[in-house]
This record gives structure tokens, C-alpha cells and sequence, in this order.
């Protein structure tokens, strides 16, 4: 069993799925011709048989009645000719028996039937070298089996001609089966063959942005295949556009890092002068240089995180944006003691949670509270809200600095932008790039707005549910 599976397994693994779809319906196919073939000459067979028995019979009744009125007459026992049927009496008892010897074989079963100890029966015996079909029955009220006997040849003719029509048939069957076997697999398959080769110019070439051509048809009811295929270019869609995003980020972060590449190789060679500067020079490049360095570490830093899309799963858990918020504000006031952070819960927000991953959520809050105290006055109020609305939870972050300009606006979830006014402050136009991403990934909203009264007001919505 195992062998004839391993073969099986072989033959799929070295056939074209085309070769085994074709060989398949052909088979099928041709096993049905055949089939059909084999039964047309078995009935074709029984059909003549009987209609030559039908024949005999009459013919036993005929003389069986002719016996009756007007004796015995002979026959043609030599069973010479097609059409002429040969007869003969045989007597139960052997010592009855004519001078003539019998031009048909008799036994003991034909004695039997004489006597009446056997039913009538049909036998095939050969006479003269000639096949003839008899039948064997008793002749009433007497003790006499009535032997009739005719010629078959015509039968065993007929059933060769027969046999011969339905072999050319069934070869004939069997190679259109092939035929239709192939095409079958050739038209079925030749989407597939399209998607194959489409998908292997993509791997060769490593273009998503190659496309399937999709027949032209009413939307709704493509077959299997052209789905398939729909999916397939969806995919590749998707495949192009994030191959895209990710070489514009690369691009992106490589022009952003050389200006401050520069900055810190040129510290690092005037540091390595050290001996020709004064100490207050020497405290002054090593002081900027350790600043650079903080900044490109937080600019790398923050590329890597922008760089992966989404969240992994065994991180998400139930979170309550309460407590996060809480946490966040409790953090900022440690970094930006001159600034007031003021934290509003409404009563129903309290308790409801979120799905998402904590440490994201995190960092979205307090990338959005350091961007407010960046931007606020000394001592500037910065003012946080949680409420729960209609349909989810929403949380604001609103300060008292100089708001985003309208020009701006569009503008700031941008990665790398930067207001012009803000270039002076540190910061590398990354943090609400990320924020938005990782509130997209939340299934959340984050928008940017003036604040009635100045300042600016960022605003995360949380869908029910
Ligand atoms: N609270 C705010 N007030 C005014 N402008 C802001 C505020 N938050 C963000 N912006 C503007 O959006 C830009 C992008 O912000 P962000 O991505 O956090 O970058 P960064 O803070 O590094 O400058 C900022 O440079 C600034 O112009
Ligand atoms: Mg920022």
C-alpha cells in the first residue's frame, strides 16, 4: 500500500499539474467510452441469442402441432442450410430409438427431457463443423424429446461485425477523451498558467508591479481562478506600497541623518585638535557633540519604531486609557517640572477599556505631552481630558503655546516636518509620525486643530467597541 502511495506521490510530484489534469479527464472519459462499448456488445450478444431462441421455439411449436395432426415428418437433420431449421424425436428409452443414427448429438439429459424428468433447455452443439443452437423439449402426451436445432452462425457473425463497429467506436472514444482531456486542462488551466508566470516574473524580477490581467466580465461573478487572481493583485497592491513606503522612509532618514552626521563629525575632528583649543573651546565642542549624539540616538531610535508597521499580537492586551493617561502625565511632569499638567477623567471613562499594546499607547501620549510642553510658555498649563463619548473614547491634549498654523495643519503628521518656527527647539519631525501610526494601528483617530483661545489641540478618538 505504502509503494503504490509512494508511486502516486512521485508522479504528482513530477507531472505539470496540467499533464495530470489532462490524463485525468481523459481517463475518465475514455473508461466511460469503453464502458459503454463492452455493455453495447454483451446486450447485443444476449439480443441475438434470444431472437435466434424466440425462432426455435416457433419453430417447436410448429412442429409440434404438425406431429400431432399428421406424424412424424422428416426434417432437415443434416442442419445443411441457414434458414432451415433440423428436427428430430428422440424416445426416452434408448432401445426405441429409429435405425438412422441421430444427426444430433442425444444424452442422457435429452432422454430425460423425453420422459418428462428435466425441464426444456437450450444447448450449443457443433454439427458438420457448423455451430448450431438447439432446443431441447417434450412433445406432449408422448414420451418423445422434440430436439430442433438452427444454424448460429449468423449470430456468431453478427456478434463479430458487432464486437469490430463498437472497437473502432471505443478507440475512437478513447482518442477523443484524450483530445478533450487535453483541452479541458489547456482552457481550465490557462488562467493558473497566467497567475504562475506572473508570479514568477515577480520573484525573478522582484517588481511588485506586475499585474495579472483579469477577463473582462460582469463584477460578482468570476469563477474561482479570476478571484484568486483579484486577490493576488490586491496583494501585490499592498506589496508595492509598502515596498514603497519603506524606500521613501530609507530615503527620508538617510537625507535627515546627514546634516546631523555632519554636525557631529565635525565636532569629533575639531575635538580631536583638542590640544589646540582653548579649555572653554574644548568644553564647548565636547558639550555639542554630546548633545548631537542624544539627538541622532533618538533620531535612530524613533526611525526604528516608525519602521515597523504592526502591532504584534501577543502584545495586545485589554488596556484602561485612564490609568494610561494618568501614567504619561505623571512621567511629563517629572521631565517638564515648570510645566502645570492638569489630568480630567469623566466618571464613565474611567473604566473602559481599549485592546492595544501598552508601551505603544504610551509613547503616543507622551510624545503628544512633550510636543505640548515644548511648545508652551514657562509655566505654561498643559491640559489633558478623557471622556467617554456617544461612540468610544476620546482624549485630548491641549496647551497654551503658539498653536499650529493653518498652513501647517496638513502638514505636521508628516515624518520629518517641521513647522518653520519650531526648528529652533530640538526635535527631529519623527514624534507625531509615529503617534498617528501607532493610533492607526489602534483602529483609532489622532487629529491636529487650533484651539479656540490659542494653542494647539490634539485629539485621539477610540471606536466603541
Ligand atoms: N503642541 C504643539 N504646538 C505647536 N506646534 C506643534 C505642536 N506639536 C507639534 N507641532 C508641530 O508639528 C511638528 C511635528 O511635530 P513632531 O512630529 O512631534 O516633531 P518634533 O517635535 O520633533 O518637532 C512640530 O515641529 C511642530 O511644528
Ligand atoms: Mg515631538
Amino acid at each position: 500500500m505504502s509503494g503504490r502511495r509512494g508511486l502516486g506521490a512521485r508522479w504528482r510530484r513530477r507531472r505539470p499539474l496540467r499533464t495530470r489534469l489532462a490524463v485525468a479527464a481523459s481517463a475518465a472519459v475514455a473508461l466511460v467510452a469503453v464502458g459503454i462499448c463492452v455493455a453495447a456488445f454483451f446486450i447485443t450478444r444476449d439480443q441475438m441469442t434470444r431472437q435466434l431462441e424466440f425462432h426455435l421455439t416457433q419453430t417447436a411449436n410448429q412442429y409440434a402441432q404438425q406431429y400431432r395432426e399428421t406424424g412424424p415428418s422428416a426434417g432437415d437433420t443434416g442442419c445443411r442450410y441457414l434458414a432451415v431449421p433440423c428436427v428430430q424425436a428422440v424416445p426416452a428409452a434408448p432401445s426405441r430409438d429409429p435405425r438412422e443414427p441421430y444427426a444430433l448429438r442425444v444424452d442422457d439429459t435429452v432422454r430425460a427431457v423425453a420422459a418428462g424428468r428435466h425441464a426444456p433447455y437450450y444447448d450449443q452443439q457443433t454439427v458438420a463443423g457448423r455451430p448450431v443452437r438447439v432446443y431441447v423439449t417434450k412433445l406432449r402426451d408422448r414420451d418423445l424429446a422434440l430436439q430442433v436445432a438452427l444454424r448460429s452462425d449468423t449470430v456468431r457473425s453478427g456478434v463479430q461485425k458487432a464486437a469490430k463497429a463498437l472497437a473502432v467506436v471505443g478507440g475512437a472514444g478513447v482518442l477523443l477523451a484524450a483530445g478533450l482531456g487535453y483541452w479541458v486542462s489547456r482552457t481550465g488551466l490557462a488562467p493558473v498558467a497566467r497567475l504562475t508566470a506572473t508570479a514568477e516574473r515577480i520573484a525573478a524580477t522582484r517588481d511588485a508591479r506586475h499585474r495579472i490581467e483579469l477577463p473582462a466580465g460582469p463584477p460578482g461573478r468570476e469563477d474561482e481562478v479570476t478571484r484568486l487572481a483579484a486577490s493576488f493583485n490586491t496583494m501585490l497592491g499592498e506589496l508595492e506600497q509598502s515596498v514603497a513606503a519603506q524606500r521613501r522612509l530609507v530615503a527620508d532618514a538617510s537625507h535627515e541623518l546627514r546634516t546631523p552626521l555632519t554636525a557631529l563629525r565635525t565636532n569629533a575632528e575639531l575635538l580631536a585638535r583638542a590640544d589646540r583649543l582653548t579649555a572653554a573651546q574644548r568644553d564647548r565642542a565636547s558639550g555639542a557633540l554630546g548633545r548631537q549624539l542624544r539627538e541622532v540616538t533618538t533620531l535612530v531610535n524613533d526611525l526604528i519604531e516608525l519602521a515597523r508597521d504592526e502591532e504584534p499580537q501577543p502584545l495586545v492586551e485589554q488596556v484602561r486609557p485612564a490609568a494610561l493617561l494618568e501614567h504619561a502625565v505623571e512621567a511629563a511632569r517629572g521631565h517638564w517640572p515648570e510645566i502645570t499638567f492638569t489630568a480630567r477623567t469623566d466618571g464613565a471613562a474611567t473604566r473602559v477599556t481599549v485592546p492595544g499594546v501598552p508601551a505603544r499607547l504610551s509613547r503616543l501620549l507622551s510624545n503628544l505631552l512633550d510636543n505640548a510642553a515644548k511648545f508652551s510658555p514657562p509655566g505654561g498649563p498643559v491640559e489633558t481630558e478623557l471622556t467617554a463619548t456617544g461612540d468610544g473614547l476620546e482624549l485630548t491634549v491641549r496647551d497654551h503655546g503658539p498653536g499650529i498654523a493653518a498652513a501647517d495643519l496638513p502638514h505636521v503628521f508628516d515624518r520629518f516636518y517641521r513647522a518653520e518656527t519650531a526648528r529652533a527647539l530640538p526635535g527631529s519631525g519623527l514624534g507625531l509620525a509615529m503617534a498617528r501610526q501607532i493610533a492607526r494601528a489602534h483602529r483609532a483617530e489622532l487629529t491636529a486643530a487650533q484651539a479656540p483661545g490659542g494653542g494647539a489641540l490634539f485629539r485621539l478618538r477610540f471606536p466603541a467597541g
